[in-house]
């Protein structure tokens, strides 16, 4: 008989996130194939699913940014799931405009967060948060292309991907070095 201490706990995490135009989901699936590649067991889902973050150890929530909050649908998954997300490790992001603002009127508000979502990054007691730019397309408003021109951004795919790449290895480590292993190692017959 000998026991196997290489025998781990096989971490899972659920990815949940909102988009209404399909940048956020790669993001998040770009996040989740990282976490793969790391050993994780993963699942990505639209909230639109409705997905129960109560059978997985670790959560990571991500929502589009319009007009300054996350999307409705998206502010209703964690108000619905709101307790089972404080019990478990979660982190969040937003994909927006944020850390694409440049230029003097851009870049001091590059790190400012909307009130709507400090207060879910407060009630899920989120271990961290990160805002990742997302796709701007040219608006047909001609007022919104003068306000956002002012801001320093360009209309174009914003998405920074080695950024996004180190935060989901960085909550991968995370999850492997923090959460506990089996509370026995695995024993094998020889
Ligand atoms: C109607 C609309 C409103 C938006 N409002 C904001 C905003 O308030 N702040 C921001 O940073 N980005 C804003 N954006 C930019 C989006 O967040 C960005 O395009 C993002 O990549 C959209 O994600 P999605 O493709 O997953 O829907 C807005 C985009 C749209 C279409």
């Amino acid at each position: 008989m000998t026991i196997d201490r290489s025998e781990r706990t096989e971490h899972t995490v659920l990815i949940a996130y909102a988009s209404a135009n399909g940048s956020t989901a790669e993001i998040a699936e770009f996040i989740g194939e990282r976490m793969r590649d790391k050993g994780l067991h993963v699942r990505v889902a639209p909230v639109s699913e409705n997905p129960d973050p109560a059978r997985f150890e670790a959560v990571v929530l991500g929502s589009a940014v319009h007009n300054g909050e996350f999307l409705p649908e998206f502010a209703e998954y964690t108000e619905r799931h709101g307790l089972a997300l404080r019990m478990r490790p979660a982190w969040l992001f937003s994909v927006g405009m944020g850390p694409a603002l440049r230029g003097p009127l851009g870049a001091p508000l590059r790190h400012f967060i909307p009130p709507a979502i400090a207060d879910i990054r407060k009630h899920l007691c989120a271990l961290g948060y990160r805002s990742f730019a997302g796709v701007l397309p040219r608006p047909d408003d001609r007022r919104t292309r003068i306000i956002v021109r002012l801001l320093g951004c360009r209309f174009a795919d914003l998405r920074d991907w080695p950024a996004v790449s180190a935060w989901a290895d960085s909550l991968a480590i995370w999850i492997d070095a923090r959460l506990p292993q089996a509370p026995f190692p695995a024993v094998r017959e020889p």
